[in-house]
């Protein structure tokens, strides 16, 4: 889940700044550190620092570099633990190696190489790859061979961009189950910058990356690569490569820009603005998607698999699907499922969930199913184009937008949206309910105020329990992953009724307990299992709606919602724990956006 990039600039062009621009838009994908490698002279100039890009770019500020081709790394710390040292470019003699994903015989590799005389300066199994390359130019291989036989060698998921001193001003790529896209430059580009008397940024650039929204503002078409394609970028072309280094194409597509989504505007924090872009966010959903019914003809069981917020989604959905469409519905954590020889009926509509589209558990399980079963197979992404896009049969798309914040907010209310969509496709009066999910959104995005005075009881505690029934379950579970997320506090979402076995044990008159509590057809029992909280506990912050007010204990802290319909509550009562989780951690003083040890996509297993 590291994030890589590579550009091949214009003769005399010093594309440091575009290295920068890049991974400033991967540290998304991790934060440990950050580092880059140009081709400067007939040799390698490498940069590298821990922590956040700024401590790179600080570390550049005073260094002269006049480079047009390099490559850039930002770190999610998988082996080694984040130090300069196991900071990426991994360098050998004549090259330099950027790389996202894991080798998993790097023992084995790195016993070999160590054996030939090869020595190792960082704790990563991505200095094997530089080394390796190194030991095949040694040997009279290419860089293209080189870069054949290493991934003959490696086993395990990975993308990779690479330098060498005996290449010149090219760079190769290489990618395996991790994904890599390539972009394009602006055709003839050479002779439109000699026209435009120099200026080498009206073209774009070469380049290739570990997603193709990073490269968007640096090319004109984007490529993706498949599994165990090798690819050689120049200045002014590109050349695909099969395992066995016979060219082959890749179709290209057009990028898309959204450059307000990457913008913060008047917001403090993105995660702030996607909060409040939720409206929006979740109208244009409804907008562009129109569900046929006849998706679900002859499906017999509906089998959800997803990781982590996209995860909670998919359980709200359970209890959509089974209500409203009477299909039995299973929803499985992406990292279990393919690992547990899951029988596949073939009347099973698989949906795999993923806002980034690029999770690997998520997409491994996408494959295990197209190997293993005639499942239709349904792809939920927020981002087009993108692994599990290419990968299913059929896609609907949450349309909320790029989102910059690690925690997901935007898009799971998006997510949701969507599915509900699907799961009310044959009940036109609920349609009609979802269409006023954003005036909802609206309404309790003013209570913001509110919620911040509800977020200084949760921060004053060091853990914090979360309560619900029914599809509030799931939002209980969501809650609390929102808050350990940003805030550090340890918060554990339960099923209210469960709560008597085993959980009521936690609870003492310092806990915080946020409890979820709309007047549904669950109320009566939610407010049993609220009498037996208040009867050990204190702080108790009940969310409700207008009616469920009325009949709340007054030693509660309430914070009262519009009443909503019971079908479309989740989506609504979601915002309020993003709230409660976004102030809780502005009043501790977390980095909201960038919170520690995450990553957004998660690429490695
Ligand atoms: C990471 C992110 C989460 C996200 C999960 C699944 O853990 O930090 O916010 O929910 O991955 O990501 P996906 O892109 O598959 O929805």
């Amino acid at each position: 889940m590291c994030g890589i990039i590579g550009i091949v600039g214009h003769s005399n062009e010093n594309i440091q700044q575009k290295l920068l621009n890049g991974l400033e838009r991967l540290e998304y994908r991790g934060y440990d550190s950050s580092g880059i490698a140009l081709l400067q002279n007939n040799s390698i100039v490498r940069f590298r620092a821990v922590g956040k890009l700024s401590n790179l770019k600080k570390l550049l500020d005073t260094a002269i570099i006049d480079g047009h081709v390099g490559i850039g790394h930002t770190r999610w710390a998988t082996h080694g633990k984040p130090t300069e040292n196991n900071a990426h470019p991994m360098m050998s003699k004549d090259v330099a190696v950027v790389h996202n994903g894991i080798i998993e015989n790097h023992k084995e590799l790195r016993f070999s190489l160590e054996n030939d005389g090869y020595v190792f300066t960082s704790e990563t199994d991505t200095e094997v790859i530089a080394h390796f390359l190194q030991r095949e130019l040694v040997n009279g291989f290419s860089p293209l061979e080189s870069m054949r036989n290493c991934m003959n060698a490696m086993d395990g998921a990975f993308a990779i961009a690479a330098i060498f001193v005996p290449l010149g001003n090219k760079i190769i790529a290489a990618r395996r189950k991790s994904s890599l896209a390539v972009g394009f430059a602006e055709k003839n580009c050479t002779a439109r910058i000699e026209k435009a008397a120099g200026d080498a940024s009206i073209c774009g650039n070469m380049c290739v990356g570990s997603d193709a929204g990073t490269l968007s503002g640096m090319c004109h078409e984007v490529a993706y690569m498949e599994d165990d394609d090798i690819v050689e970028i120049s200045e002014d072309s590109v050349v695909f490569f099969d395992k066995n280094l016979h060219p082959v194409t890749r179709k290209k597509y057009k990028v898309h820009q959204d450059s307000d989504s990457a913008k913060k505007g008047e917001y403090s924090h993105f995660m702030l603005k996607e909060i409040m872009d939720q409206p929006t966010a979740i109208r244009k959903t409804l907008l562009h998607n129109k569900i046929d019914a006849s998706l679900f003809t002859d499906i017999e069981r509906i089998s959800i698999v997803a990781c982590g917020t996209s995860y909670y989604a998919g359980m709200v959905s359970k209890y959509w699907f089974e209500r409203f469409l009477k299909i039995p519905t299973s929803v499985e954590i992406a990292s279990e499922f393919r690992y547990r020889d899951p029988i596949l009926e073939d009347n099973t509509l698989f949906i795999s969930i993923s806002q980034s589209g690029e999770t690997l558990d998520t997409l491994a399980a996408l494959e295990y199913v197209r190997s293993n079963s005639n499942c239709k197979t349904v792809g939920i992404v927020n981002v087009k184009n993108s692994a599990t896009d290419r990968a299913s049969d059929v896609v609907f798309y949450s349309e909320a937008g790029i989102e910059m914040g690690v925690a997901s907010t935007k898009t799971y209310t998006a997510q949701l949206t969507l599915l509900a969509s699907l799961a009310l496709c044959k009940k036109e009066f609920l349609l009609q309910q979802l269409q006023n999910v954003p005036t909802f959104c609206e309404s309790v995005l003013t209570l913001s105020a509110q919620i911040k005075q509800l977020a200084e009881l949760i921060s004053r505690s060091s853990s914090a329990i979360y309560l619900g029934r029914g599809t509030m379950f799931p939002i209980a579970l969501e809650g609390a992953l929102k808050l350990k997320e940003i805030s550090y506090i340890h918060a554990e979402g339960f099923a209210a009724g469960e709560m008597k076995h085993g959980p009521i044990a936690l609870i003492d008159e310092h806990v915080p307990i946020v409890l979820l509590c709309p007047n549904n057809e669950l109320f009566e029992k939610t407010a049993s299992n609220l009498q037996e909280a208040l009867a050990r506990g204190k702080n108790i912050i009940v969310i409700t709606d207008v009616d469920g007010e009325k009949k709340m204990p007054n030693e509660v802290h309430k914070l009262v919602l519009p009443n909503v319909h019971s079908a479309i509550a989740p989506i609504v009562y979601a915002i309020p724990l993003q709230l409660l989780a976004y102030h809780t951690a502005t009043i501790i003083g977390t980095d909201v956006d960038r919170p520690r040890n995450l990553a957004k996509s998660v690429t490695v297993e």
